[in-house]
């Protein structure tokens, strides 16, 4: 019997991660600001998905993925944080944010990570793992199953029991998973910057060769 793994955000991210792992048989609870998007989502996917509150689909989850921007990360974990504890808990986000113009703009010094910031966010029992955010979304929701080789999917955690549900995670969905590096690693797979995000790869989707080859390219994962 798989767990189940609460999605809070159903957007661009959300939907696609949401797709995936029905198709590949996880068991997904759905939430969002708003119930009517996850209802409408769940309703789609059938009986493998179902709709809640965000405070209910993390309570009841044994995996919480946070796809929603990073802003609204911060302020989930500052409501939430005791929800969170014992919790596999993926981070796909991006130090991205919009000005007043609606201009994206990167939120978070030069350097600083989104998962460094997310990670030390988190209680000190949860889970951390950056993941599902190093390809855009388009190329998220059209790639999995590639063939003849499945298309990879880095992720960066310092913890071990996050790293086996991510990689379990990551095969249901279609990819495969090969670590970047610890936490400290977390922005090679974001962007801007990120040398091993699909958009530092010049839009490239790599099999598990050329993954490897990408990641000691410019240094072994820690
Ligand atoms: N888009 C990409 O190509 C891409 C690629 C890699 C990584 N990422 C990262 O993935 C994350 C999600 O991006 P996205 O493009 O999927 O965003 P999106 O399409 O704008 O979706 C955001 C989702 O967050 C939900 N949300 C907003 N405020 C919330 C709250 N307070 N509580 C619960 N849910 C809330 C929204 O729900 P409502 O509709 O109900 O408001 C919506 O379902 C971001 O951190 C982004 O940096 C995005």
């Amino acid at each position: 019997m798989s767990e189940t793994t609460a999605i809070v955000g159903v957007g661009n991210i959300g939907s696609a991660v949401a797709r995936h792992l029905v198709a590949g048989g996880e068991s997904v609870v759905l939430a969002a600001k708003d119930e009517a998007g996850p209802e409408a989502l769940a309703q789609e996917l059938g009986p493998l998905a179902h709709a809640a509150s965000v405070e209910d689909a993390v309570t009841g989850a044994d995996v919480v993925v946070f796809a929603v921007w990073l802003d609204t990360i911060k302020e989930l974990i500052a409501k939430d944080a005791l929800l969170l504890e014992d919790k596999v808990v993926i981070d796909p986000s991006n130090p991205l944010g919009f000005d007043e113009s609606g201009n994206m703009i990167r939120t978070l010094p030069e350097g600083q990570s989104a998962g460094s910031v997310v990670a030390a966010l988190l209680p000190p029992s949860a889970h951390y793992v950056k993941a599902f955010g190093t390809l855009a979304a388009e190329g998220l929701a059209n790639s999995a199953n590639r063939e003849p080789q499945r298309a990879v999917l880095f992720y960066a955690t310092d913890d071990d029991a996050a790293a086996t549900t991510i990689v379990r995670l990551i095969r249901a969905a279609g990819f495969e998973p090969l670590k970047a590096g610890g936490v400290a690693e977390s922005g090679r797979i974001e962007m801007p910057g990120g040398d091993l995000h699909q958009f530092g790869l010049n839009g490239a989707l790599l099999d598990l060769d050329e993954a490897r080859a990408a990641i000691s390219a410019k240094g072994a994962p820690a």
